[in-house]
C-alpha cells in the first residue's frame, strides 16, 4: 500500500518542554520517498495558483520553499530572524508562548502587486505565519496562498489566518 506523508514524520512526547506532543519533519526529508512525496504532494496542492514570487520562513520552511520555488521556475525569498538580513529590511512582529519575536524581510523582494505564495513546514499558532503575510502587505504584494506541510489543528492557526486561502498536507 502508498505510505502517506503523515506517515514518514516521528512524533516525540515531551519535546521541548513537557505535555507536547512534537510532530518532527526531519524524520519526512530523511527518507527520500518521504521528501519527494511531501513535496509533489505540496505541489499538487498549489497546481494551477498564479503566484509570482515564493518565500519560506527560516528555519524550516527553507526546507521546502526553495525546492518549490526551484520545481516552478519562481524566485524564493528567505523571510529570516531579526538581524540577519544585510540589506533594508521590513519587519513584523508576533507573539510567542512567553515573549515575542520578530521576523524581516529584504524591503526590495517584494514588488507592488506581485502573487505571493507564504511557505512553511508546519502552521501551529499562527502567529509567524500572520507576521510573514503583514510584511508581504506592507511591500504592496498579495498573499496567493499560504502552504504548510503539516497543521495543528487543535491550535487553530487556521483562524488567525481569516479569510487567506490556506493549504496543508497533513493535519494533526
Ligand atoms: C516553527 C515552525 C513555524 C512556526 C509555527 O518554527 O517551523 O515557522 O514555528 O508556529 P506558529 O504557527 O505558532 O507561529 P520555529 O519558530 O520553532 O523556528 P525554526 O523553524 O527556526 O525551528
Ligand atoms: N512540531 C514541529 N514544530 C512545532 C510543533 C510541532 O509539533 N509545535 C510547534 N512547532
Amino acid at each position: 500500500m502508498k505510505k502517506t506523508v503523515e506517515s514518514y514524520f516521528k512524533t516525540i512526547a515531551d519535546f521541548p518542554t513537557e505535555g507536547i506532543l512534537f510532530r518532527d519533519v526531519t524524520s519526512v526529508l530523511g527518507d527520500a520517498d518521504g521528501f519527494k512525496l511531501a513535496i509533489d504532494e505540496m505541489l499538487g496542492a498549489i497546481d494551477g495558483e498564479a503566484i509570482d514570487v515564493i518565500i519560506g520562513i527560516e528555519a524550516r520552511g527553507f526546507m521546502f520553499a526553495p525546492v518549490l520555488a526551484y520545481t516552478l521556475g519562481k524566485p524564493f525569498v528567505p523571510v529570516r530572524k531579526a538581524g540577519k538580513l544585510p540589506r533594508e529590511t521590513v519587519s513584523a512582529t508576533y507573539a510567542l508562548e512567553y515573549g515575542e519575536a520578530s521576523i524581516e524581510m529584504h524591503a526590495d523582494a517584494i514588488s507592488p502587486g506581485d502573487r505571493v505564495l507564504i511557505v512553511d513546514d508546519l502552521i501551529a499558532t499562527g502567529g509567524t505565519a500572520k507576521a510573514a503575510a503583514n510584511m508581504v502587505e506592507e511591500l504592496g504584494g498579495k498573499v496567493a496562498s499560504f502552504l504548510f506541510l503539516a497543521e495543528l489543528t487543535y491550535l487553530d492557526g487556521r483562524e488567525v489566518l481569516g479569510d487567506y486561502k490556506v493549504h496543508s498536507i497533513v493535519e494533526f
